[in-house]
């Protein structure tokens, strides 16, 4: 059971803004960086765009108050709030637990490979705007053996250097410093981007919808980019809310986060597209686009070799402030359930999810011919486990949470600081999370299942 010793000398955010900053640190990684451009570019462009804010509007901020919420009125892990309110819930909070290691096992592969671009971008690799040349360097970086295993060590070395440090103390700390970086690049990233010549069509193709493109596809497309990018369906965010003081204003944190998170994914489609249209690249790219078609991108430009440094290094930034809230949902769970210190914590549950990546990693190259369900191998098998299964599934037992166990009413009082805060459209947030947002997720699910 969760001991009272820890619940008493929790560590909490120094600061509101460095709350904000380590929460939509979380919420921007590679799911704004790396998935939005290129799931915007396969998806229509423009009219993917407004369908993400559809569902951002009705779902995004919705959940993000109720993870929130949930967090601080507990001040416990994910799996401990959900048992404290209601005993028989605390599963719910389990399968965030585990879908934040089995995500963190799989992100981290990717993190290596993104610190392994920034050193070939600094080393000149780049220098060529031949996509096979391009497409082979890539395809020769996952599919080895070693390499992409001793920078996914790297990478989760980085984020268990600062997990390690606790909450004020560790990922408050660099969030703050991160995050700023992070958006004074992707700005100049932007600046570089929609100043090419021809870059213009780029801009367009993001941002005018069109209409007719809007299907099923797209739909499902952008809810469960949604729930990825903002941290939501696996107690992430109930974690970081149980760090707050009780006196923080939720109902404004909840949309500021989700503001910044969207700030950031519409930069990076900014800064991504019209660059690939001015130098005359598909966009419909996909996972590709970033780590094959960008290099290109950058060795066309001018200054392209500096840019392609800024640009990997800022997605390392966004990468490290995202998996070190994956990291932190697993430790807290130990920290406050099983009673661990937090180093001794933090060093195993990362050594862990270190071993569990090896094999993602290696099923890219030689373990390329194991399957485990589907047809999928390790890496795609696991991201469809947490996509599609685990992330709508904690947010579909949230929304049902709240609404029928717990009670609106509740998690309004808690929401307002018991009505000291204004959150004066509570009673649409009430009906959202108890009819519309359930509703809206088990189709995600049900789909994802048999789609
Ligand atoms: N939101 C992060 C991203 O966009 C990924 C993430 C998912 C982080 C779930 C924490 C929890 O990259």
């Amino acid at each position: 059971m969760n001991n009272s010793v820890e619940t008493q000398n929790r560590d909490q955010w120094s600061s509101k803004v460095g709350f904000i900053l380590a929460a939509a640190g979380s919420a921007v990684g590679l799911g704004n960086l790396w998935k939005f451009p290129y799931t915007a570019g396969m998806n229509g462009g423009g009219a993917f765009v407004i369908v993400y804010f559809a569902i951002l509007l009705l779902v995004g901020f919705t959940l993000m108050l109720a993870e929130l919420v949930i967090g601080r009125s507990t001040q416990l892990n994910a799996v401990g709030a959900y048992r404290k309110i209601n005993k028989s819930w605390g599963w719910v909070g389990g399968l965030g637990v585990l879908a934040g290691f089995v995500i963190l096992s799989y992100y981290s592969v990717v993190g290596g490979w993104v610190i392994n671009y920034i050193v070939k971008a600094a080393t000149g690799a780049f220098n060529t705007t031949d996509m096979d040349v391009l497409g082979n360097m890539f395809g020769g970086l996952i599919s080895s053996t070693w390499t992409p295993i001793v920078y996914h060590g790297i990478f989760m070395a980085i984020t268990l250097a600062i997990v390690i440090g606790g909450i004020s103390g560790g990922i408050e700390k660099f969030s703050k410093i991160l995050m700023p970086a992070l958006f004074i690049m992707i700005i100049l990233i932007v600046f570089r981007s929609v100043t090419l010549p021809g870059a213009a069509e780029g801009v367009k193709f993001f941002l005018q919808p069109d209409f007719s493109k809007i299907n099923g596809k797209v739909i499902l497309a952008a809810l469960g980019q949604v729930f990825f990018s903002l941290s939501l369906g696996m107690g992430c965010m109930v974690t970081y809310g149980s760090y707050l003081s009780k006196n923080e204003n939720i109902p404004q944190s909840a949309t500021l986060i989700p503001l910044l998170d969207t700030g950031v994914a519409l930069l990076a489609g900014l800064a991504i597209l019209p660059a690939v249209f001015a130098l005359g690249f598909d966009p419909t790219g996909g996972p590709g686009l970033v780590f094959i078609t960008l290099p290109a991108v950058f060795a066309k430009m001018p200054l392209g070799a500096l840019f392609a440094i800024i640009f990997f290094l800022l997605v390392l930034f966004a990468a490290v402030t995202s998996s070190i809230s994956l990291l932190e949902v697993v430790v807290a769970y130990v920290v406050d359930d099983w009673g661990w210190k937090r180093s001794k914590a933090t060093t195993i549950v990362a050594a862990a999810i270190f071993l569990v990546g090896i094999p993602a990693s290696l099923s890219m190259g030689p373990w390329s011919h194991i399957t485990l369900f589907r047809g999928l191998g390790v890496f795609d098998a696991l991201g469809f486990l947490t996509d599609q299964i685990l992330l709508p599934l904690g947010g579909l037992m949230l929304c049902i949470f709240i609404g029928w166990v717990w009670g609106v009413d509740n998690a309004v009082k808690e929401a307002t600081n018991n009505g000291k805060v204004k959150f004066a459209i509570a009673p649409i947030w009430g009906f959202i999370i108890k009819y519309i947002a359930p509703i809206a997720i088990g189709y995600i699910f049900i789909s994802g299942l048999i789609g």
